[in-house]
């Protein structure tokens, strides 16, 4: 598993059997707090959530001290996340890896646990796919890859998306 430092910065709670309608209680509740004027219907639906695949594992990064400054050890929670997607798939299972609404609602984060170290990179699905996913627009390599030379003029993929601001520096520092 990529992780600088053997921190491992990350944590898991798995949702499975009968778990996964038993936290639509939660569901139900935090998004209310999204939607003030949800009708029960939206309600009942989103309770569901969870309930789409056999096996839903929320991936959590969590920021500890140590040498691995705290941007790695975010990456390393990517990693992860996607380790357990090529695991999953290697096994013959589809995933997806989503945070929708959930990972960022107070409330499901207050439900399991979390705190400010702690941040949601996503919940996996897992289970047996019924259809094939749509394929989506990949970037062209040559947008992207660059060659360095001494005169080179780096591609970084601006054409695709808008350039943002960048992670705010403060926050990801060492943490020795
Ligand atoms: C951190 C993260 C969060 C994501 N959240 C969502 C999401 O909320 N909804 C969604 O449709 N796709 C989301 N995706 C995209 C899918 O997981 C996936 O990358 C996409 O469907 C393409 O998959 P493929 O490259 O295997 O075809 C997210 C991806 C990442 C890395």
């Amino acid at each position: 598993m990529p992780d600088h430092n053997k921190l491992s910065p990350w944590w898991f709670v798995v949702f499975e059997g009968e778990a996964r309608a038993k936290f639509g209680e939660v569901l139900k509740r935090a998004y209310a707090l999204e939607d003030k004027e949800a009708a029960t219907a939206k309600l009942d639906l989103e309770a569901e959530r969870f309930t789409r695949a056999p096996v839903v594992i929320a991936v959590i990064s969590r920021i500890k001290e140590g040498k691995a400054p705290q941007w790695e050890q975010v990456l390393s929670a990517g990693a992860v996340a996607y380790n357990l997607c090529l695991a999953a798939n290697a096994l013959g299972f589809g995933t997806n890896w989503v945070t929708e609404w959930t990972a960022y609602n107070t409330e499901v984060q207050r439900e399991l646990g979390l705190d400010d170290r702690d941040h949601i990179a996503g919940f996996i699905y897992i289970g047996t796919e019924t259809e094939k996913q749509e394929e989506r627009e990949r970037p062209a390599l040559a947008d992207v890859v660059n060659y360095w030379s001494p005169d080179y003029t780096p591609q970084k993929g601006d054409k695709y998306g808008k350039a943002g601001l960048g992670i705010p520096k403060t926050g990801f520092k060492s943490v020795s």
